[in-house]
């Protein structure tokens, strides 16, 4: 038995089929519910990557999705590693916050924290996995079966003052038709994660309509550790994309941004060009699983954040 075992592992070693390689780690680690008191212990490892979520981002994730966040932890009780899922029905399912502390890296844990994540959403039979991977998650996620969708970039620079047309603040009661806007184009509903959002954006939400009072476009924006994040930002053409980008720039003025946009499916780079916003870093869009819902990603100017979709 032992034989066939160390047999079966050395062969999973071989063709690199992580999801079975029961890594040293494997044995070191358990996993318990992320909680509210752990957030500490999120924004350290997060603020070591230089990210940057705040504490009511996490809160987010734990609100949306309370028994699919997870803490790492080792056998001395020590805490190693974050990761958080986000469902959009059965969809899919998002992975983010994937960090392990760098004293603890190259032992196997993060392979283990997604494997965990992995089995969690399985089990809640979400038919595809996603995420986006910067370029060192990649290649941990390239050895678990994900595959490439598309390649994103992160935007920064300054918000300004800037003149837009017909553009208006998002109240409250828009937010339903902003939901039912959103679903077709993100490909599921989020009506919760937009609310959140919302909650979270400060006045900065905008929306534009035409003639007929239908929307051709949203956008939000929420605050960061380092920045601004505008996104979602979501718009039916270019020229409701730049009214919206214009009115998102002129509600931050002077302050930092950061927004994170599809590279080659929308023209968002070419026009935050015209706003000196420069690139910070690539990500990569992967997914597992049966990908039948794909959005309208021309329509997707900016993503809500890597760690959300
Ligand atoms: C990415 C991260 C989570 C990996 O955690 P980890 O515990 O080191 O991952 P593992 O030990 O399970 O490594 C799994 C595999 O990923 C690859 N990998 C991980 N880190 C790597 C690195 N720095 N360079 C090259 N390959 C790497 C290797 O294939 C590795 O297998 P191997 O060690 O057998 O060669 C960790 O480096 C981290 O927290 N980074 C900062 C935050 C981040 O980028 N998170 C990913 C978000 S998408």
């Amino acid at each position: 038995m032992g034989k066939c075992f160390r047999t079966f592992v050395r062969v999973c070693q071989l063709f690199r089929i992580k999801r079975f390689v029961p890594v040293t780690a494997a044995a070191a680690i358990s996993f318990r519910q992320f909680l509210e008191t752990d957030i500490p212990f999120g924004m350290r490892l997060k603020s070591i990557a230089g990210w940057n979520q705040l504490p009511e981002d996490w809160k987010r994730f734990l609100a949306h999705d309370p028994d699919g966040c997870f803490l790492g932890v080792e056998r001395s009780g020590e805490p190693v590693g974050t990761v958080t899922t986000t469902t959009y029905g059965k969809r899919f399912g998002w992975i983010g916050m994937v960090l392990v502390h760098p004293e603890h890296r190259r032992k196997g844990i993060g392979t283990c924290l997604l494997n965990h994540a992995m089995t969690h959403l399985e089990g809640l039979q979400v038919a595809c996995i996603r995420l986006d991977a910067t370029p060192l998650g990649k290649k941990l996620y390239d050895t678990l079966g994900f595959q490439d969708e598309y390649e994103l970039e992160r935007r920064e620079g300054i918000g300004r003052s800037c003149t837009f047309e017909g553009v208006e603040p998002m109240r409250p009661d828009d937010l339903a038709r902003v939901c039912a806007y959103d679903a077709p184009r993100f490909g599921a509903e989020r009506a919760r994660m937009l609310e959140f959002l919302y909650q979270q954006s400060a006045g900065t939400a905008k929306i534009l309509r035409d003639e007929t009072r239908a929307l051709r476009g949203y956008l939000m924006a929420r605050p960061g550790d380092h920045a601004w994040q505008i996104g979602p930002w979501m718009a039916e053409d270019a020229e409701a994309a730049d009214q919206l980008l214009r009115s998102g720039l002129a509600a931050l003025a002077g302050k930092p941004v950061f927004l994170d946009v599809l590279r080659q499916l929308t023209p968002a780079a070419e026009m935050l060009e015209a706003f000196s916003f420069r690139v910070q870093r690539p990500f990569i869009r992967m997914y597992r699983g049966r990908h039948d819902f794909t959005g309208e990603p021309e329509k997707t100017f900016a993503i809500a954040g890597v760690e959300t979709g």
